[in-house]
């Protein structure tokens, strides 16, 4: 089924399952607007929800009591980038009837085949990587044959849907997806190792590398990477601003997975219930778009010129 947004998808799939009375598991690393939703607006509906270690893997089933209900993943995490372990999480659940539901944006189905793993329903902010020119809108969920009716009933009571036109661009872009994302992987790739060599640098969370929590849940897993990663920098959240201000081809963008590259300043300690975040306070994700790689990392070396003149 396809949404407005990806947005929409992700509270549609969950209202396509959960009523009055359940518990819902959500990974401590998700996208922050799902925290949202489920804090606000399910709460209201008497739908609760509780977080959980995004490394939990097998364990999940500490967390199950008898009125849970489903389960919403994202691997890898929002803006952290741990790797979820999802056959295991989707064994568990399915043992004991309760739903899984991944947000597979970073992933795409190109790199990541979410029901083969076990999962029921996949949600996609198709405004990322399938439409790839970031210029619409658009969200897709799909279902395993035990979900697939109530994920489209729900859909129809609530009348979402994609408008002819963004459908359309939103096909024209899948036709050259496979193609973006082998360079998204390549460049961000090239980026995320050129700024582990970087004396400033601290950690850079990609999947791909082997520092990254999962990452070997990712090799055995997923078929590659795309272009969002973060990085985090020793020293202040000023000095990470720093660094963004001084960036000409990197533009500031909340949204990503477009032919250009952006940079954002991102404050995961302020997501966090389950597992605190430590990893540092300057962390920057970046977005490495279509644009020559020598380029990015000049504009990128300018940034950390200019971060080095802030105490
Ligand atoms: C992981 C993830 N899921 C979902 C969304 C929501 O997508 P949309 O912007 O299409 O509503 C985003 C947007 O940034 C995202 O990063």
């Amino acid at each position: 089924m396809l949404y407005p947004s990806g947005v929409a998808a992700i509270s549609c799939a969950l209202l396509a399952v959960l009523k009055p009375g359940d518990v819902l598991l959500m990974t401590d690393s998700a996208y922050d607007p799902s925290r949202s939703f489920a804090d606000g607006f399910l709460k209201r509906f008497g739908i609760e929800t509780r977080y959980f270690d995004p490394m939990i893997g097998g364990d999940i089933a500490s967390q199950f009591c008898a009125r849970t209900k489903a389960i919403l993943l994202e691997s890898p995490g929002s803006l952290t980038f741990e790797v979820q372990d999802i056959p295991a999480i989707c064994a568990s659940a399915k043992a004991q009837g309760i739903c899984t539901l991944l947000d597979n944006t970073w992933a795409t189905p190109y790199f990541f085949t979410a029901i083969e793993k076990g999962v029921d329903i996949t949600i996609l902010a198709a405004t990322k990587y399938i439409v790839g020119h970031s210029d619409v809108m658009a969200g897709s969920v799909s279902a395993n044959a035990k979900y697939w009716n109530m994920v489209a009933a729900a859909a129809r009571a609530m009348g979402q849907i994609l408008s002819p036109d963004d459908a359309y661009l939103a096909a024209r872009g899948l036709r050259t997806m496979a193609v973006r994302l082998r360079q998204h992987e390549a460049s961000a790739l090239k980026i995320a190792h050129w700024l582990q060599g970087r004396s400033e640098v601290v950690r850079v969370l990609h999947p791909g590398l082997p520092d990254c929590p999962g990452h070997s849940i990712w090799q055995r897993d997923f078929t590659g990477s795309s272009g969002l990663f973060s990085f985090v920098i020793d020293g202040s959240k000023a000095k990470a601003a720093a660094l963004i201000d001084a960036l000409t081809l990197f533009g500031i963008g909340y949204s990503w997975g477009g032919f250009e590259s952006l940079a954002l300043p991102v404050h995961p300690e302020k997501f966090r219930s389950a597992v605190p975040w430590t990893g540092g306070d300057a962390i920057i994700r970046l977005q490495i778009g279509l644009e020559d790689t020598d380029d990015l990392i000049a504009d990128l070396a300018n940034g950390f010129e200019a971060a080095s003149k802030v105490t």
